[in-house]
């Protein structure tokens, strides 16, 4: 039975929730609480100090749970618990009438991402994925000049922080990348290959995949939780121009071929010697431009719930989908299964166990 979602009148602002006022689900407490657009009406957390804490500074309510009194009092609520409940938690939300923003990955499994994406389809509320980067000053400045990408590099390489080992690294950290390449690439997954281990945790805290879409650009992903320094950097390949993006240091590059560029009438060996003695760099240019992308100083997190607000108002897609999350999903579990099944016949092979090839 269809269930009306629960949306505001055009001047109300949305009476929105928070699930999980831990690490992350505090921020989105705050920035809710920051937006005009938007009424805290309380705080949910299984953890009643850390709960009432939040609640405390932000002067709402706490709650230990979703009950059908309070259910029927919000229409909209963010999903911050950890991966494992976001099915069941997400679930109550929107069989309620609820529209959720659920933080990625979207659940723990593809099937529940599939039935979670169904579910909120059949009650006609907004399902919103937490692919942040989506809303990242730094991507929103490169996605103009992304067009027809060739080849891609992503890099999210990360200390050890103890928290969400839960979860594979793949669906915790390499799933950011994986949505914004999905994103930018939009062709179908030709062909994958992924390699990694765990290292510190019971999941995959390293992880290498390679992936070639059908229309021939290929994807290669790096994600660590166990260096030393955080690096978190993305390089895009597009016929005639190259961009590439630091999203710690919030910087991003254009290079771009000059009108006439023509490898053909380059005379390389004379250009080499020529570097040896005026340096690479004044001979580029003759070529290339370099532009710094302009970058917006905005929280990616304030975007990110803005746009969820603007959905739940308007009843319109929100602009990543439920279906998104599913296809990160997809791509990720798919990443995950070939590592441990290569990790699986690397420990038989070293045990001495016959390896079914
Ligand atoms: N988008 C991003 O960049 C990003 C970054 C960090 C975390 N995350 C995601 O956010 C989620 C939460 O991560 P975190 O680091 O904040 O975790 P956390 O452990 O710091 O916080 C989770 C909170 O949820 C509470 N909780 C657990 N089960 C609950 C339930 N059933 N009902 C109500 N409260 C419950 C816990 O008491 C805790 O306070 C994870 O899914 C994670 O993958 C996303």
């Amino acid at each position: 039975m269809m269930q009306r979602a629960k949306r505001p009148s055009s001047n109300e602002p949305v009476s929105v929730l928070v699930v999980g006022v831990g690490h992350l689900g505090k921020q989105h407490s705050r920035v809710y609480k920051e937006l005009s657009g938007a009424r805290l009406v309380g705080v949910v957390d299984r953890d009643p100090e850390k709960g009432r804490e939040v609640a405390k500074n932000l002067d709402v309510p706490y709650y230990h749970e979703l009950s059908p009194e309070l259910l029927s009092r919000v229409q909209a609520a963010s999903v911050v618990t950890p991966t494992p409940s976001h099915f069941e938690v997400a679930s109550q939300l929107i069989s309620s009438g609820v529209s959720v923003l659920v933080e990625k990955p979207m659940t723990s499994s593809l099937a529940d991402a599939r039935v979670l994406d169904q579910l909120a389809r059949d009650q006609g509320v907004t399902l919103q994925v937490g692919h942040i980067e989506r809303f990242n000053p730094v991507v929103l400045a490169a996605l103009p000049y992304t067009r027809d990408p060739i080849f891609i590099e992503c890099d999210r390489i990360h200390p050890f922080s103890f928290r969400s080992v839960e979860t594979s690294v793949v669906l915790d950290l390499m799933i950011h990348d994986i949505d914004i390449v999905l994103n930018v690439v939009d062709s179908p997954v030709a062909h994958l290959d992924a390699v990694g281990t765990r290292v510190l945790s019971g999941t995959e805290d390293l992880a290498s995949a390679r992936i070639t879409f059908e229309n021939g650009c290929t994807a290669m992903f790096k994600a660590s939780r166990v260096a030393i320094q955080k690096s978190r950097k993305m390089r895009i390949f597009c016929p005639g121009s190259y961009i590439s993006l630091d999203y710690i240091a919030k910087t991003g590059m254009r290079i771009s071929m000059k009108e006439g560029y023509d490898r053909d009438r380059i005379d390389f060996k004379k250009m080499a010697t020529l570097e040896e003695s005026q340096g690479a760099y004044p001979l580029f240019t003759q070529y290339f431009n370099i532009e710094q992308l302009i970058i917006s100083s905005e929280e990616p997190l304030r975007g990110e719930l803005q746009a969820f607000l603007l959905a739940v108002r308007t009843g319109n897609e929100p602009i990543v989908t439920g279906e998104h999350g599913v296809q990160a999903i997809d791509i990720a579990t798919r990443i995950v299964d070939q590592i441990q099944d290569s990790q699986e016949a690397f420990y038989r092979r070293r045990q001495g166990k016959p390896v079914e090839s």
